[in-house]
């Protein structure tokens, strides 16, 4: 009976509504991910103009979808582009959209101080259930929470790109997040399709805590002149198993991405000699060769 009514109860409490902060790469994924398993999105960015572009590009992601897993019956495809569709709306009134927010997802810019005032400016307006969550890669969760008073429903969630494809989530929990909290997460998580794992608040959380180190080290490899890029990258997936070789991985991330997270954390922990910064990282960032985006990298891409 126990069983029943705290399942019924988790039920009625469930993520519902659910805010995505930040319109660009990471937050139209989550809108979709989110819409496509049937919770209400609202999308907040800064402008109709920016809005207009992310709900262009989620409507073409879903119809990528529908050609996929409706390849037989287009108009079953088309119906499930425009139901999903349906359930996204957008605005650029942030303090408008929370009144009814069951989640407030932040995706906007990596940086510390934009992010607390997004979330001062919400702490006192939204309803007292209502959780706040970021998706940043590289900054603490507990110190974005400082300027808000509910750190015990503020928590991290951290996907990767590109969201719609990727299968994992980081679910990441504060010395203060509740058990409530973290236990809706991980239920929002399993519904929206993702394998949710849990992790501290530490740097990186699991996949770019050892990622990072991991371009880095090779990368230093290179700089010493240990061996070639192509030779690293074909030992790491012949001899580890890899899908691709660090170096790729690193042209693949964006050169300014990894060199600004790893400055990030150098400046934070300066005695741990795996965060310690790469000339030649550096050099391409100068260079504006980020990698693959910009045609070169490490590696060549342009034809
Ligand atoms: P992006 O630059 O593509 O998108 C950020 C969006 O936020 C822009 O469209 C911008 O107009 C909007 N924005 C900025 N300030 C705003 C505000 N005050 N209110 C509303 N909208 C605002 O960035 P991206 O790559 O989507 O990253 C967003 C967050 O996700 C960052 O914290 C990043 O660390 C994190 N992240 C990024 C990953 C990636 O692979 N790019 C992976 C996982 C997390």
């Amino acid at each position: 009976i126990s069983r029943n009514f705290s399942t019924s109860s988790l039920a009625r409490a469930a993520i519902k509504n659910v805010t995505v902060v930040g319109g660009g790469l990471m937050g139209s994924g989550i809108a979709q991910v989110s819409a496509q398993s049937g919770h209400n999105v609202t999308i907040v960015e800064l402008n109709q103009e920016v809005l207009d572009k992310t709900h262009k590009s989620i409507q073409q992601s879903l119809q990528r979808v529908a050609k996929k897993v409706y390849k037989e019956k287009p108009q079953e495809g088309e119906n499930f582009v425009s139901e999903t569709l349906s359930r996204i709306s957008t605005s650029t009134n942030l303090a408008d959209v929370v009144q009814n927010s069951d989640l407030v997802l932040e995706a906007i810019v990596e940086n510390l101080s934009i992010k607390h005032k997004l979330f001062k400016s919400i702490d006192d307006i939204a309803p007292e259930k209502t959780i706040f969550a970021s998706n940043t890669s590289s900054l603490s969760i507990s110190e974005i929470a400082s300027v808000c008073k509910r750190k015990d429903k503020f928590a991290g969630l951290h996907f990767f790109n590109p969201v719609p494809v990727m299968k994992l989530l980081e679910v990441v929990r504060t010395p203060e997040t509740s058990d409530e909290t973290y236990e809706k997460l991980m239920a929002w998580g399993k519904a929206i399709g993702k394998t949710a794992i849990t992790c501290k608040d530490t740097p990186g959380f699991v996949v770019n805590r050892l990622l990072v180190p991991l371009m880095a080290e090779a990368i230093r490899m290179l700089e010493r002149g240990d061996a070639s890029p192509k030779d690293i990258d074909i030992a790491m997936k012949l001899g580890a198993g890899h899908p691709m070789g660090p170096i790729e991985l690193a042209d693949y991330v964006g050169h300014d991405t990894t060199n600004s997270i790893l400055n990030g954390w150098h400046e934070k922990f300066p005695e741990n000699p795996l965060f310690n910064p790469l000339p030649s990282l550096q050099k391409l960032v100068d260079e504006k060769k980020l990698g693959v985006k910009t045609g070169e990298g490490y590696y060549c891409y342009k034809k």
